[in-house]
Order: structure tokens, then C-alpha cells, then sequence
């Protein structure tokens, strides 16, 4: 009589749960946890107003975190679970406390992250790389993390024609004359039969960092095999450590020293230059001109150094894994890379003839024009940045304020009232896996965007076609200024090689794929973990 009551009591006296739970044994206490998880996980979905206007909400487990550990577990695989699971353009998810949209529909994104929506800004991500990767504080990160000034400069430089052709001759002597050959010193002595071999990092991605710092900076000691491989290092784990240096620092002291070594190295480069009357007329024109910029004149060595550097290191990152892969596929397929030469073989041959008859010793091998009309370089490009550059990326903005966006789904279009501080997320890396947008999309294939007949390859999402299926190089007002840069140098690099060389696998035996540094979890941009090798010999 007594102990029924006093049970009766602890189960109507919310008060009392404490000492039942103490009472009860581990099996009850587990399926009372399983319980309780799996209530709360069905609510913190079902209940979002979100629900009521047809969006989507993950349910998650974790209050505060969310969907945060099954997102960073595998992002690629997160994302397209829940998208096909919803089969929608747009879904929600809790993320370390706030609300984040996920924009799935490669049309969708194009709208809501062209810059329209003037809340929604790149600020959080650029401030978390300069806070993270190059440990400034909060108010440099903010000044420099999104400067439209700055963007403007590097547009007109490495965007503009007239501009360009400076910045792409000197890349192009700087490679024939200088790196290439450094390469060949480096390769192994001749065989009989005239084979050479070389590592393929060190030339391709090397070729890729040491010509663009040779040319934004003027000093021929970035072309330098140790600093080199200190960039190598740190770019590598770059996306790891940009959470925060105070919490990481310990965890990647090596790579931390390793982009230490090419910091103080370009101190000195900067310091010198600063110290020389007229010394900046060493730096390309684009680094006078940002060198010029108000907010940079009025900075300490260090901070300058770190703003000037960061152009050089976001060239590194995603040009040195997209030439690598390039070069991949070139060598591993015998019908791209007699298409690519003879392409490359036909304008230079086309330009030798033009300078020939209008008597132009100008020296130039390729102009921005011959650039343009290699066709197939460019879709080989194209492809390695769809499987590779982007191989398990995300596009992030953050709401500065509150905003209303509008989003299309399922043939409606929705509007979405963001909160300050939410998230909006876009990956690259579903869409350009795509079977409505892409044929195959698992498979890598060279010629995808290559001409046929002179006619350009058409694709399609919910019957409109997409004028850049590709999405590597981000989208509005900050996307990436140096992209035509970036396809030029590997146009470049495979011209000058591919004109008087024969190259291929070493003993012409494809190597088995090599893996990513990044292959299982975390952003991935297609950094590989190792190398390969390839030989070359001169053509006769
Ligand atoms: C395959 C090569 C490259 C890829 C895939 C790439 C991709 C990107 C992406 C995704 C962004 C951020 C855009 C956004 O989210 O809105 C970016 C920004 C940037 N990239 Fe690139 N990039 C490449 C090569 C280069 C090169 C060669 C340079 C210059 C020499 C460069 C300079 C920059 C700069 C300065 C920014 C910051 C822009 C700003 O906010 O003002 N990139 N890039």
C-alpha cells in the first residue's frame, strides 16, 4: 500500500523524476534515452513552421549541434541523402544553433547566391580563412575577408583581355625559360631511349605556384623546390584549420611552421621592395595596384604581408590540384591527348604564320586569343574541375540581417524568411553529379564540353538550359576573380610541354588512380595524397 503510493507520487510529481531515475536499472534507463532521442527527433523536425510551406527539415538528434556531425561526417553524402530522400530544391537543417538552407537545384543557387540578396555575404566564410589560416584579428579579417575595392583590381587584371595578355606572357616566360627548364635539370638522366622522369607534383602543381609567384611578385626565389613543398603542406590541411587557430595550432604545428617558412620568406620580399625606391615596379601590375589600396599603405609589414600573400595562396590551392588532375587524364588517354596536341600544334603553327607575315618579332608564343580558341583543353578543364576541383565542396553565405529569399520548388516558388545569422549552403559537388544535368555523371570524360561540328554541347535541369553547368569558381559579385588566370596557366603549361615534348606515364603504364588527401571526409578539393610519375623525352 505504502510503496504504491509512494511510486504513484513520483510519477505525477515531476519533481520526483530524479530520484526515479537513480532507482531504475540500466536497461530502463537506456530505452528511456532511446525514447526521449528518438521523440525529440521526430519533433524538431515535425513542428517547424517550415514544414507547413513545403520545406523540408532534417531531423536531428543533437540539440544546439543539430545536423552538425552527420554534415561534417560526410557533407556529399548528407547532402544527397536528404535531397533525394525530400526530392526537392531547397531543404532546412539545425546547425550549431541556427537555421541553415540547403540549396540543392543548380538553378536556384545560381539566383539566391548571384548577390541579389545584399544580406546574404561571403564575410563569415573569408573571415574564418584570414582569422584561421593567416591568424589576423577580427577587424583585419573583416577589412580584408571581403574587400570590393581590391576585387575590382584583381577583376580588371586577371579578368580583362588587354590586362590579362601582361600577366599570361610573363607566365609564359617565365615557364619556357625558367621553371621548365629548372624541371628537366631535375628529372632523371636520359634512358636510351630518351625518357626523362620527373614527379609530377613537383612539375605540374610546382610549375603552377612557382610561375604565378615568380609573375604576381617579381622574385625568381619562389621558384623554389623546399618552399614549394612547405606550400604543398600547409594548402593540404588549409580547410582543416580554419576553425580556429587557438584550437588547432597545437593539433597542426607542422603545418602551421610550413606556411611560416614561405610567410617570413615573402616578409622579406615585401620589406625589400618597401626599402628600394621604385622597388614595387618589381610586382606585377595588379599587386602595385593592391599594393596601392588605401587600407594596405596604412598596415604593418606583417598584415601587408598577409594580404598580399593571399592571392598567391588562393591561385595555390585550386589550381595546383585541377593542373595535376589535368595532366592525369591527358596522360591516360590516348585519344585527349593527340586531340590536345593537335590543337595546340595547329595555333601555333597558325600564330608563327601571323607573326611571319605581319614581320612581328614580338616573341610572344601565344596570345589570350589562341588561349581562348583551345577548345579542348578547356573541357578538359571543364571536366577535372566537375569531378576533381570540386569533389566534395560547399558554397556558404551568411544572413547579416533578416531577409526574404525566393526559391523555387517543385514548381512553386517559395519565399523563405531568413533570420539573421542563418546559413545558406549550395554544393557544387551534387550538381555537377546531376543525371539530369550531366550524362553519366560518375564518369569522367575529357571531351564532355568540347565542340561538335563547331556546335557547343547543350544542358538541361527542369527543361532550362544552363549557360555554366560548371560551378568551380563560385557565383555573383565574389566569385573567384581569377578564374580565366587559372584555365589560361594550365592552357600554357600543356602548350609549351606539348609542343617539343613527348610525355606519358613512366614505362608507359598507367598507374593505379591516386588517392585524395581528403578522400573520406571533410571538404575535399581534389588536393591529392600522392603523386605519380611521368617521363619525357624531346620529339625528334
Ligand atoms: C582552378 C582554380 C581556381 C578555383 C577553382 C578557384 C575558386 C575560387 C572560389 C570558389 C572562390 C570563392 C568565391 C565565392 O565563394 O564567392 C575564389 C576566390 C578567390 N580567388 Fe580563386 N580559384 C582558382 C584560381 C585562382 C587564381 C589563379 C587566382 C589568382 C591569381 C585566384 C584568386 C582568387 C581571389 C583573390 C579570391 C577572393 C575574391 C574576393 O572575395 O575578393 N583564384 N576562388
Amino acid at each position: 500500500m505504502n510503496a504504491t503510493s509512494t511510486t504513484d507520487e513520483k510519477l505525477l510529481n515531476p519533481f520526483l523524476v530524479y530520484d526515479y531515475i537513480c532507482e531504475a536499472n540500466a536497461t530502463t534507463l537506456v530505452a528511456f534515452l532511446i525514447i526521449t532521442t528518438l521523440f525529440y527527433q521526430r519533433v524538431s523536425c515535425t513542428l517547424s513552421p517550415l514544414h507547413g510551406r513545403g520545406i523540408p527539415v532534417v531531423p536531428h538528434y543533437l540539440p544546439f549541434f543539430g545536423v552538425l556531425p552527420n554534415f561534417m561526417l560526410n557533407t556529399r553524402v548528407f547532402i544527397t541523402y536528404w535531397q533525394k530522400y525530400y526530392d526537392t530544391e531547397v531543404f532546412a537543417c539545425y546547425f550549431l544553433g541556427r537555421m541553415a538552407y540547403v540549396i540543392t537545384c543548380p538553378i536556384a543557387s545560381a539566383q539566391v547566391f548571384s548577390g541579389k540578396y545584399k544580406s546574404l555575404t561571403w564575410e563569415y566564410i573569408a573571415k574564418m580563412i584570414f582569422t584561421g589560416a593567416f591568424e589576423t584579428d577580427d577587424k583585419m579579417a573583416k577589412l580584408l575577408g571581403v574587400h570590393p575595392v581590391s576585387h575590382k583590381i584583381y577583376d580588371k587584371y586577371l579578368m580583362n583581355k588587354t590586362y590579362l595578355s601582361d600577366i599570361v606572357k610573363a607566365f609564359q616566360d617565365s615557364f619556357a625559360e625558367i621553371v621548365f627548364p629548372t624541371m628537366l635539370e631535375r628529372a632523371t638522366a636520359p634512358s636510351e631511349d630518351g625518357w626523362s622522369t620527373i614527379d609530377a607534383i613537383e612539375f605540374f602543381g610546382g610549375s603552377s605556384f612557382m610561375c604565378t609567384g615568380h609573375v604576381l611578385f617579381g622574385d625568381t626565389g619562389l621558384i623554389d623546390f623546399e618552399l614549394f613543398r612547405n606550400v604543398m603542406f600547409f594548402i593540404t590541411y588549409f580547410q582543416k584549420i580554419l576553425a580556429s587557430p587557438w584550437f588547432m595550432r597545437p593539433l597542426y604545428r607542422k603545418q602551421y611552421a610550413a606556411r611560416d617558412i614561405l610567410f617570413n620568406y615573402m616578409k622579406e620580399v615585401i620589406r625589400k621592395v618597401d626599402e628600394k625606391e621604385g622597388g614595387i615596379e618589381q610586382y606585377a601590375e595588379v599587386m602595385q595596384e593592391i599594393s596601392k589600396t588605401e587600407v594596405r599603405t596604412k598596415m604593418n609589414l606583417h598584415d601587408r604581408t598577409v594580404s598580399l600573400l593571399a592571392p598567391l595562396y588562393a591561385a595555390s590551392i585550386n589550381t595546383i590540384p585541377t593542373t595535376y588532375w589535368c595532366f592525369w587524364h591527358l596522360l591516360n588517354s590516348k585519344e585527349c591527348m593527340e586531340t590536345i596536341k593537335e590543337e595546340i600544334l595547329t595555333i601555333r603553327a597558325e600564330r608563327l604564320e601571323k607573326q611571319r607575315l605581319s614581320k612581328d618579332d614580338s616573341g610572344v608564343r601565344y596570345t589570350v586569343e589562341d588561349f581562348d580558341r583551345m577548345v579542348n583543353i578547356d573541357s578538359l578543364i571543364q571536366e577535372t574541375l566537375r569531378k576533381h576541383t570540386t569533389y566534395r565542396t560547399v558554397t556558404t553565405r551568411f544572413a547579416e540581417a533578416d531577409c526574404v529569399i525566393k526559391v523555387p520548388n517543385k514548381g512553386k516558388i517559395i519565399p523563405i524568411n531568413v533570420k539573421r545569422g542563418d546559413l545558406l549552403f549550395n554544393s557544387p559537388t551534387l550538381n555537377h553529379h546531376d543525371s539530369e544535368l550531366f550524362e553519366h555523371p560518375e564518369k569522367f570524360k575529357w571531351n564532355r564540353f568540347s565542340p561538335v561540328n563547331g556546335k557547343y554541347p547543350t544542358f538541361y535541369k527542369r527543361g532550362k538550359e544552363l549557360s555554366k553547368p560548371v560551378r568551380a569558381f563560385g557565383y555573383g559579385l565574389t566569385m573567384c576573380p581569377g578564374r580565366r588566370f587559372a584555365m589560361t596557366q594550365i592552357k600554357i603549361l600543356m602548350s609549351i610541354i606539348l609542343e617539343d615534348y613527348d610525355i606519358r606515364y613512366k614505362n608507359d603504364i598507367t598507374p593505379p588512380t591516386p588517392k585524395m588527401a581528403h578522400e573520406e571526409r571533410g571538404p575535399c578539393n581534389g588536393m591529392p595524397r600522392e603523386s605519380y610519375k611521368v617521363e619525357i623525352r624531346k620529339r625528334l
